[in-house]
């Protein structure tokens, strides 16, 4: 008896399907782009239950005739390519004829539409894979009218591989958002259950980004290049310094006029800001590249996430070039943080490894390493101290701490004490971090967090992104001492904010950027938010750097920062004396 047979169709679509369409974010992916390349100028998408329940799609674009609507949702119906060689310039966003087929066969469709030039519309039904016949229906103008009921009904599996609500929504407004910004001139609208996430009208390219992500227009910068060999050419929208998330979900890029994903190339972009910004924080930025479509794949991978693209490597330095000089040139000198050389202290370096990773970071545009013998003979000094700290000599050092002199303020960064023959440099930062982390821990603990009511409530404006997260952390934050309020849908109003902390806005926005917040034990998220809050915090002078180390040696773990940096080094001064060749 044979074993080997051929899958039913209706198997063998819902297997291709699987490739198209993972989640309501894929659908309203493939819906979107259908409604842009008809020529759509407003598009709007409605959400049910994170659209596991409903995706409405509504579109002003040149509809389908009935003829069509008979061949639609058949696997490699399209009517953007005809031939093999049109895949070398495919200059629509679809090409493949996949996607209607795929979301038919794994849900209850329906779908009206009238066609340019046409006064009859009509209604067809698909579910599983199966139409009915399209019957006439009244529609007031030209256009398509999609709804996807009852995602993967038939593939529960899948089904039940869907996140929450909110978590869905975000990655629909992940997938939604790119295409605003590739097209400014035309209008969106993304709701859901029945609220508003996006309405956004046409404007020119920068003030549609600052609209569609709601920053503020006047940190957004603008520029363009070419790269005359490669035949390519270039335009940027960035955020300037101002602009910092703790996520990179404001980075975009797009490659021929097609939202894309290319981690080297982003790679480029954000390393130049690193120059600016500090460590844990992310730029805005949207980038829009022009090559000859036959540099090209689009073709990599069946949802067109990705693309590759020739000479990658060379587009990338250029990129950074362009990047910085818009940054330099137009975000004003202020930004440029560190222009002399500093010492930098090993930070990535955990004790008991010895310092053997150190290097001297310059300022902008000139990287070099620590020069060879210090970074040799400088391990066994670190080394000890680390002995100290993790062979429970932490009272002996603590003492030593107590009994030191202050000498003085280094790079804004560090205190400088010394005792006896040994210099003990201090991140401030980091020593401000644990005072903080102990006492806000302890209060959220005791469920006694010590607020401050504000006169006038601090207004942030949120991303579509935040505004999603908001929801499921509005309780955590009134946990944590923030009591907030929605405003309009589009910014919160903060009126009350912890004592402990800082910079109360860069803490809400730390939680802001957690999805899981839900399920972040408190902790972590106080860990967050107090790393967050004096990330940018006041440079201390004198006494404040006295008091700083006395409140930091009552704390229960002063030697290192709530996520594990040292809050110390000690530089012996044998350790000078051999860079200066004394032998002594
Ligand atoms: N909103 C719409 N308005 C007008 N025509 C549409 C719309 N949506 C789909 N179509 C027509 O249906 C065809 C099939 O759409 P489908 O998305 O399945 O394939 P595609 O867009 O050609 O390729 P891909 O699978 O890459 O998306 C399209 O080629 C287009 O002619
Ligand atoms: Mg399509």
């Amino acid at each position: 008896m044979s074993i080997v047979h051929v899958l039913p169709s209706d198997v063998i679509a819902r297997i291709a399907a699987g490739e198209v369409v993972e989640r309501p974010a894929s659908v309203v992916k493939e819906l979107v782009e259908n409604s842009l390349d008809a020529g759509a100028t407003r598009v709007e998408v409605h959400l049910k239950e994170g659209g596991k329940a409903q995706i409405h799609i509504k579109d002003n674009g040149k509809g389908i005739s009935r003829e069509d609507l008979l061949v639609l949702f058949q696997r490699h119906a399209t009517s953007k390519i005809t031939s093999a060689l049109d895949l070398d310039k495919v200059l629509s966003l679809g090409f493949r004829g996949e996607a209607l087929y795929s979301v038919g066969s794994v849900a209850e469709v329906n779908i009206k539409s009238r066609a340019a030039g046409s006064a009859d519309a009509w209604d067809m039904d698909v579910k599983g894979g199966r139409k009915s016949d399209p019957s006439p229906v009244a529609m007031a103008a030209q256009g398509t009218e999609i709804r996807v009921n009852e995602l993967f009904f038939n593939t529960p599996a899948r089904k039940k591989f869907l996140k929450s609500d909110a978590s869905e929504t975000e990655q629909v407004l992940n997938i939604f958002l790119p295409y605003t910004l590739l097209y400014p001139e035309r209008s969106f609208l993304l709701t859901h259950n029945g609220r508003t996430l996006l309405d956004v009208a046409p404007a020119p390219a920068a003030e549609r980004f600052a609209r569609a992500l709601n920053l503020e227009a006047k940190h957004i910068l603008t520029g363009e290049g070419a790269m005359s060999a490669e035949d390519a050419r270039l335009r940027f929208i960035m955020g300037d310094i101002n602009i910092q998330r703790h996520r990179r979900d404001l980075q975009f890029l797009f490659v021929n006029g097609r939202p894309v994903q290319s981690r080297n190339i982003l790679f480029h972009v954000n390393e130049m800001y690193r120059l600016i910004m500090p460590d844990g924080v992310h730029p805005a930025f949207a980038v829009f590249l022009d090559v000859p479509p036959e540099d090209v794949d689009v073709n990599v991978h069946p949802a067109k996430r990705e693309v590759r693209i020739r000479q990658e490597a060379r587009l990338g330095g250029f990129l950074r070039t362009q990047a910085e000089q818009i940054l330099m040139t137009q975000g004003g000198a202020k930004v440029v943080k560190g222009a002399e050389p500093l010492f930098a202290l090993p930070e990535q370096v955990p004790f008991n490894e010895g310092i053997a990773g150190a290097k001297i970071v310059f300022g902008p545009g000139q990287r070099s390493s620590l020069p060879e013998p210090v970074a040799r003979e400088a391990a066994p000094l670190f080394a000890q101290f680390a002995a100290d700290v993790a062979q429970d000599r932490q009272g002996a050092l603590k003492d030593r701490l107590l009994r030191t002199r202050f000498i003085g303020t280094f790079a804004c960064k560090y205190h400088l004490f010394e005792e006896g023959e040994s210099l003990f440099v201090i991140d401030q930062h980091a020593a401000q971090e644990r005072i903080l982390f102990e006492k806000f821990r302890d209060q959220i603990a005791s469920d006694s967090v010590e607020v401050q009511h504000l006169l006038t409530p601090l207004i942030l404006k949120l991303t579509p992104q935040e505004r999603v997260a908001f929801d499921e952390v509005q309780e955590k934050l009134r946990l944590f001492g923030f009591e907030t309020t929605l405003l309009d849908g589009q910014a919160v109003a903060v009126h009350s904010v912890p004592v402990v902390l800082p910079s109360p806005e860069l803490a809400v926005r730390a939680l802001l950027a957690d999805e899981q917040v839900a399920h972040t034990d408190h902790d972590t998220l106080a860990r967050r938010a107090c790393r967050a809050s004096v990330m940018t915090g006041d440079v201390m002078q004198g006494q404040e750097a006295v008091y700083q180390l006395k409140t930091l040696m009552g704390c229960a773990d002063p030697f290192t920062c709530p996520h594990g940096r040292p809050v110390f080094v000690e530089l012996r001064s044998s350790f000078l004396d051999r860079q200066f060749l004394r032998t002594g």
